[in-house]
């Protein structure tokens, strides 16, 4: 059973990896955590599907739990919702003890773990992700925050996890275009710092999108022990932590820019991935990203969508410095850096790319 330790400056928690997990939910809480009381944060998806397991693990470990369902989707990663949360935990009489369970996707632990971050200054968070691109990036490195009308995750903090209990039983009934658009995040993760990772993608294509049980343990430890060796050594994102974020100026102001109803995170970060590759200025490298991406049935391009209104959008995100957008930009495949030259061809055919696919 995958174990991995992740440091931090609050302290090492562990990531635990395997089908089933749930049900030792509580079991390792108990281990993780302080206080008794806990408040599971969910969708109504999910807590059809999980939330009484997760509930009775907790009891049965002698937690007293309560769950508040939020509805699904990003826009629910919003001011308002973070309020009704705050409303439930003083409901549930939370103090400083208090733990905040995030069973769902990334939007659930986005909006949770901001809600434990900013609850009595910060409480107790266990992360339970039940999507693949929550269990590979969104609940290990306490990013937490929510999407404001002027950009995306505009407010939040860094707030660790205690805990993180990857169930991968809840990989089977998650929706088909969920898991896809989780598969855009492992490709990243080969394209970043997994050369080896990337290779398997393409040679194992079918297998991976039919989410063969045995690959599914290997692929998602692969892509959390990347992320834990890259936290590990720039918590607050001064700068290694940006590598990242390799796709995902295009990806947010694709996002943005539909209003976050088009795309799922994971499909918008397909199309950046691919626009990313039209940046690292190798042809032979963009041609491999965009064959894996829409081989693995993600979107290259973000048709309809007017490119210069895209770059305007990602000049607001924030991961612009004095003006200038700091690109992630693949060297080769299994190595990108942060914030290294572009030249102006090369960035206004990145975000063409993004828009009509292929290199004009
Ligand atoms: N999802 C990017 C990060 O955690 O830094």
């Amino acid at each position: 059973m995958p174990v991995i330790r992740v440091t931090s400056s609050s302290g090492p928690y562990s990531v635990t990896i395997t089908p089933g997990a749930i049900g030792r939910l509580g079991a390792l809480a108990r281990r993780a955590v302080r206080g008794r009381t806990a408040v599971v944060v969910t969708d109504v998806h999910v807590a059809r599907l999980w939330g009484r397991a997760a509930l009775d693990s907790l009891a049965d470990a002698g937690f007293s739990g309560r769950m508040a369902v939020l509805p699904a989707g990003e826009e629910t990663k919003a001011p308002r919702f973070l309020e009704s949360l705050w409303s439930e935990l003083a409901e549930a009489k939370a103090g400083r003890d208090a733990v905040v369970v995030a069973l769902g996707g990334g939007v659930v632990g986005d909006l949770a773990g901001f809600a434990a971050a900013t609850w009595n200054r910060g409480i107790d968070l266990v992360q339970v992700p039940t999507t693949l691109l929550a269990m590979v990036d969104a609940s290990v490195g306490g990013k937490t925050g929510i999407n404001l009308p002027a950009g995306k995750n505009l407010a939040g903090a860094f707030h660790q996890p205690r805990l993180v209990v990857a169930d991968l039983d809840t990989l089977k009934t998650l929706p088909e275009r969920e898991y896809r658009a989780g598969l855009a995040e492992v490709v990243k993760y080969g394209m970043i710092g997994d050369a080896g990772l990337f290779g398997f993608l393409e040679k194992r294509r079918d297998a991976v999108v039919a989410r063969e049980p045995g690959l599914m343990a290997e692929v998602v430890a692969r892509c959390v022990a990347h992320k834990a060796r890259v936290v590990a050594r720039d918590e607050r994102e001064a700068g290694l932590r940006m590598v990242l974020n390799l796709g995902h100026t295009f990806g947010h102001a694709i996002e943005a820019a539909t209003r976050y109803r088009r795309y799922l995170h994971g499909e918008a970060v397909a199309i950046g991935l691919c626009a990313a590759g039209v940046l690292s200025g190798d042809r032979a490298l963009e041609g491999r990203v965009r064959a894996l991406v829409t081989g693995l049935g993600l979107p290259d391009r973000a048709k309809g969508l007017d490119p210069r209104k895209l770059r305007v959008l990602a000049g607001s995100d924030k991961k612009v410095r004095a003006g200038r957008i700091r690109y992630v930009v693949p060297v080769r495949i299994g190595l990108a850096r942060v914030g290294g030259m572009v030249s102006a061809r090369l960035e206004s055919e990145a975000w063409e790319a993004a828009v009509r696919g292929t290199r004009v």
